[in-house]
């Protein structure tokens, strides 16, 4: 009987070209079969691009398109039929990999797609590779502190109700906010009424071409940047103490 291949999840960028772990892409480059995500809002697999220059035959890259906007059960649907192809190369032996933006468990489309290949592959073998959060290439690229001493750090995708941000923030030293989107102008918003817009770092498409690095958000309201790929750094110097 054939061995299972293997499936891994491979982290890469999140948009800085090579940033991958070597052992990482070692593998990636043996795997019989790449699997890139692509938003359908985008051209091309922002993750793909970010892998370093190879010679990587085309057809070894296997692009599963996702509307992010869909609902809950409509992406579970198309992750299951991804899987499904997935676990058919893995009984044939062959391995695949998966790549994903930053690191592969961080509010990442992976963790989907991993629990849908266990569920239709159990016996399946399968490796992990963590990558860059986009949040420690944000505090890499602006030269900020991901906390110190005993400081609190919060990790949370932008809620819609900005009061619940408020508390957030009023209890943190520092609030990492992804998936900002369109709520961008509600959180600056409210950074100004906190009298925060100075202690704030934003950073749009780190590490691609098009980056947005603002280390010093005052000036920034009414202008609008665009809250797509967008994290924000968010250090209160003086939190309430629970
Ligand atoms: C689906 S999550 C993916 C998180 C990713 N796995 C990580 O490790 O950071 C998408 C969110 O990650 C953040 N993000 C991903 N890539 C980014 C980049 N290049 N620059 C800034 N933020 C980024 C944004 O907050 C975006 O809304």
């Amino acid at each position: 009987m054939t061995p299972l291949g293997t499936f891994y999840g491979i982290g890469v960028g999140p948009g800085e070209i090579g940033l991958i772990p070597v052992a990482a892409w070692e593998i990636v480059q043996k795997c019989d079969a790449i699997f890139v995500p692509r938003a359908t809002s985008q051209d091309a697999s922002t993750a793909k691009q970010c892998l370093p220059k190879n010679n990587i035959a085309a057809d070894r890259f296997h692009e599963i398109e996702f509307d992010m906007s869909c609902d809950h059960s409509a992406l579970e649907s198309r992750y299951t039929a991804m899987a499904a192809t997935i676990a058919e190369l893995l009984r044939q032996g062959k391995s695949v990999a998966y790549l994903t933006l930053g690191d592969s468990m961080t509010y990442s489309t992976f963790n989907y797609a991993l629990r849908a290949v266990r569920a239709v592959c159990p016996e399946a073998p399968w490796k992990v590779f963590p990558g860059v959060t986009s949040f420690a290439a944000l505090a890499a690229a602006t030269g900020q502190t991901l906390g110190e001493g005993k400081e609190r750090v919060q990790i949370l995708p932008c809620p819609e109700d900005m009061e619940v941000l408020s508390r957030v923030i009023c209890s943190n030293h520092l609030v990492v906010l992804m998936k900002v989107g369109h709520r961008l102008p509600g959180v600056l918003a409210l950074l100004q009424r906190m009298d925060l817009l100075s202690h704030t770092v934003l950073g749009s498409r780190v590490g691609m071409s098009d980056e947005a690095l603002l280390t010093d958000l005052r000036g920034i309201i009414g202008k609008q940047p665009s809250g797509y790929l967008a994290t924000l750094l968010i250090r209160n110097p003086a939190p309430t103490i629970l």
